[in-house]
């Protein structure tokens, strides 16, 4: 098989790209580097730089590289400036791939792998979030994402499209300093910005119903993440036309905030700072933690990197960053 991987220059497509090409598939990046940077792009792996909006773009980069599958990366991903921005998120997550789906008919292409999020399932009000949880999106971002997933089923019905959509639960840590993440928009990044610049770390609530008060969250490795992608690849290629995998891509256990912010002060040896507790921040679910059965049953895959690991490779990335 050969792969084009959009968003492949990014945090999570280039720990995807990675996993694909060890696992010794073919590979191909594709990015228009708006997020993404060609530094991110391995020796010896083709980079295509376009839009997933220009639908020639795919169609030329599909026959010029013979790809015969594609896992789709490429998406805007700020739950708060979708909400500034729906239009913008629309147009991107929602019409993107629909562009990308005409260009993967077009020209043949019939399997797909599509990075989908746990922000589909909202504020799900149980101890572990199934698959079939209901889906109720708290943000434009969501809506995209759950959308994509429609789309997606719509097409490996009528078009048998072989398809899998991985529901992320929250990535953190890296495979390698220059992978990790350069964006500051989650809870650990956050609490490096705020050890550097001096100040405490925030905590944003800590009166929620969990057994800490703060909030609870499935923090899974990029590599996991990626070694995910390789596996519902493989799956992919000899599955019945029409097959369409929703999987849930956590490690399954909760880890709450205050027990977070503890681990980072231990791992930068700041454990002299007492995090700040503030206001909750609007929208945020007491507990979000994933069942990651199916994706074990489907895929014969799991987790293999603990919390530690995500946030030593993290803060090593964050030297190599910021540092
Ligand atoms: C985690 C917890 C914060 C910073 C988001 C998206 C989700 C997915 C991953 C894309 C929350 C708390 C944070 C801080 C804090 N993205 N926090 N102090 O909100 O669970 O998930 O990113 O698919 O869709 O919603 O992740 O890392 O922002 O926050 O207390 O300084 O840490 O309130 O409880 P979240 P996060």
């Amino acid at each position: 098989m050969s792969w084009l991987v959009t968003g492949g220059a990014g945090y999570i497509g280039a720990h995807v790209v990675r996993a694909l090409a060890d696992g010794g598939e073919r590979v191909v990046v594709y990015d228009d580097l708006s997020t993404g940077s060609t530094d991110r792009v391995p020796d010896g792996v083709p980079l295509v730089v376009g839009s997933v909006l220009d639908r020639t773009a795919l169609e030329d980069a599909i026959r010029d590289h013979a790809v015969t599958g594609v896992v789709h990366i490429a998406a805007k991903k700020q739950v708060g400036e979708s909400v500034e921005l729906p239009l913008h998120y629309y147009r991107e997550n929602v019409t993107g791939l629909a562009t990308l789906l005409e260009a993967m008919t077009s020209t043949g292409v019939g399997r797909l792998v599509f990075s989908s999020s746990a922000a589909v399932y909202g504020m799900p009000d149980v101890d572990l979030v199934t698959e079939d949880t209901p889906c109720l999106p708290m943000s434009p971002y969501g809506e995209t994402k759950l959308i994509g997933e429609w789309l997606i089923n719509a097409a490996a019905r009528a078009h048998g499209i072989r398809a899998a959509s991985l529901r992320y639960f929250n990535v953190a840590g890296a495979a390698a300093p220059e992978l990790a993440d350069s964006g500051v928009f989650n809870l650990i990044p956050m609490v490096f910005e705020r050890l550097e610049a001096g100040d405490a770390p925030r905590v944003f609530g800590d009166d929620y119903a969990t057994p800490d008060g703060t909030c609870v969250r499935d923090y899974i490795h990029v590599k996991d993440v990626a070694s995910a992608h390789l596996a519902a690849a493989r799956r992919l290629t000899d599955a019945p036309e029409g097959t369409s995998l929703v999987l849930n891509i956590g490690r399954g256990e909760g880890s709450s905030v205050r027990e977070m912010v503890d681990r980072v002060l231990k791992a930068t040896g700041r454990q002299d700072v007492a995090p700040h507790v503030t206001e909750r921040r609007p929208g945020d679910p007491a507990r979000v933690v994933a069942s990651a059965d199916r994706a074990h049953e489907e895929l014969g895959w799991s987790a293999r990197h603990d919390l530690d690991d995500m946030i030593d490779s993290a803060w090593q990335g964050w030297r190599h960053h910021h540092g």
